[in-house]
């Protein structure tokens, strides 16, 4: 289908020929000056009198839709609450849910009175790109696998930001609409269903990729994962016919001699637990826990298109845990990448074992940090809910640089200590250590506690999107399905690398 395009305009607002304007409000402030005025005098004061009429207060959530049927059909009033409280997260949610709701009533295309959705703590270029990236990624839908009425799902194909501004925000347009692609084929790949999306075809996409953007690609098959001696990883992809694939992108936009980024994403295409297998419902959905290497692979295409000045390395790797004679068992003993032996306790702690050997090899290239990405507990919901993703880091420096991301992408996140007293918690009987406590507590700590071990004092972070990779809501830029977690965090953090 078609993509929803988002342009700039500069005409003056009462020459504005559209099916739609939004226009924002702050609360008590609904009296109309300047453009918005003239436009209201364009208008034989239909705006001045509905809010008069309907004393709309512009409250947060607020809509009062005014049929104009001039140039402009639908004049939409947005209320946006007090001026005080109002930040980019109210916008991008604000904004999301109007584009929502005008395409569900068929509108085709619809115009942003920018400079009304402004208050004096925001700047005009975030304010455009923000706005710009929202509305594409709160339009997403998952309909691949839709087979009836395909003609009649709805949608917007352009959306045109009207400014009095005398910059043409092409670099935030940009920046964007990149954005909004890499976080919408992360939704759609991490929405394709398991048995589709094996280990091979994710592989076969990352080439693909790859050779679209311009990254070096090379794709491990499971006798060369075995060969490689990653011992781990290749024990959990044995349970499957779908033969697990050790995928590496490689982006160069800082030349030669810097050291890369790497980031380490878990591939797990379909996680049944192994052995442990999961019980109904925990069971369902588990094609998201490929969450973490989608997200990378994403953000790698993303800095090629926008030809970030950084190096930067995925190494993601991918397979299926499942059930057959080959899987893996608890009491197993593994080696991994590094030679420590891990003890399996349960075989679905399986995450943390295929990171093992991942940020093992990725350790290796003498990156300037490793950032690992991955759908590694259900107790992340325990910590933040839906609302934040937890994350660890062994490095201040590497950890202030997710944090800065985090408030300009607006994925919020938190830190959560790494104290050696958890170190305990697996060390094993028989081997180096064991893959879970024998009293689980902690669940998000331990599991990075656990793969600290693998990374070899290389500056290092762990973001669990256990539960933030998924939406239950449609609301705001969130739709439901997967959310493409990380992808905007990792992009405004190699954004700004240095
Ligand atoms: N992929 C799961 C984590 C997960 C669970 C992500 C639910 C999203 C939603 C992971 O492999 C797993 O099964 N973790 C176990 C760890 C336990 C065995 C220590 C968990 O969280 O229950
Ligand atoms: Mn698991
Ligand atoms: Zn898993």
């Amino acid at each position: 289908m078609e993509k929803t395009s988002v342009a700039v305009s500069k005409s003056d607002l009462s020459k504005i020929k559209d099916n739609a304007l939004l226009i924002g409000f702050f609360k008590d402030k609904t009296s109309l000056a300047g453009d918005l005025k003239k436009l209201d005098n364009e208008y034989q004061n239909i705006i001045s009198e509905c809010i008069k009429k309907n004393s709309f207060k512009a409250e947060k959530g607020e809509l009062k839709s005014i049929f104009a049927n001039r140039n402009i059909k639908n004049i939409v009033l947005v209320g946006l609450g007090e001026e005080e409280k109002y930040d980019l997260y109210i916008l991008s949610n604000t904004i999301a849910d109007v584009s929502k709701r005008l395409r569900d009533n068929s509108t085709e295309t619809f115009s942003i009175c920018l400079e009304s959705f402004k208050n004096s703590r925001l700047n005009d270029e975030e304010l455009a790109e923000k706005t710009a990236l929202s509305c594409l990624i709160g339009l997403y839908k998952f309909i691949d696998y839709k087979t009836k009425d395909k003609d009649k799902i709805k949608k917007i194909k352009q959306i045109t930001i009207v400014t009095n501004s005398n910059k043409n925000f092409q670099d935030q347009l940009k920046y964007a609409s990149v954005a909004a692609e890499a976080v919408n084929k992360t939704r759609d790949m991490v929405n394709t269903p398991p048995n589709v999306a094996t280990p091979e075809y994710v592989a076969n996409y990352a080439k693909e990729l790859a050779k679209k953007s311009g990254l070096k690609c090379s794709v491990f098959d499971d006798r060369q994962i075995e060969k490689m001696k990653m011992g781990c990883f290749f024990a959990v992809g044995k349970g499957s016919v779908n033969k697990p694939r050790l995928v590496v992108l490689e982006y160069n936009g800082a030349g030669k001699g810097k050291n890369p980024v790497a980031l380490v994403g878990k591939g797990v295409t379909f996680d049944s637990g192994g052995l442990n297998v999961k019980p109904y419902p925990y069971i369902l959905n588990m094609k998201d826990d490929k969450g973490g290497a989608i997200a990378a692979m994403h953000t790698m295409e993303a800095c090629a298109k926008l030809k970030l000045p950084v190096n930067v390395v995925a190494v993601t790797p991918l397979c299926e845990n499942m059930i057959d004679a080959g899987a893996f068992r608890p009491d197993d003993v593994l080696t991994a990448y590094n030679k420590m032996t891990v003890e399996i306790k349960n075989t679905d702690a399986e995450g943390r074992l295929i990171l093992a050997d991942a940020l093992a090899y990725a350790a290796e290239m003498k990156p300037e940090a490793i950032i690992c990405l991955a759908t590694l507990t259900g107790a992340s919901t325990v910590v933040l809910g839906s609302v934040g993703t937890p994350f660890l880091s062994t490095d201040d420096g590497l950890s202030g640089k997710i944090k800065k991301a985090s408030e300009k992408s607006l994925e919020k996140v938190w830190e959560l200590p790494l104290w050696p007293e958890y170190e305990e918690k697996i060390k094993s009987d028989v081997a180096d250590i064991q893959n879970i406590p024998d009293d689980p507590e902690a669940g998000v700590i331990i599991g990075a506690v656990f793969l600290k071990n693998f990374v070899n004092d290389v500056p290092w972070a762990h973001i669990d999107i256990g539960t933030t990779v998924w939406s239950k809501a449609d609301k705001g830029i969130l739709a439901k399905g997967a959310t493409g977690a990380a992808v905007r965090l990792m992009m405004e953090m190699l954004r700004e690398w240095k």
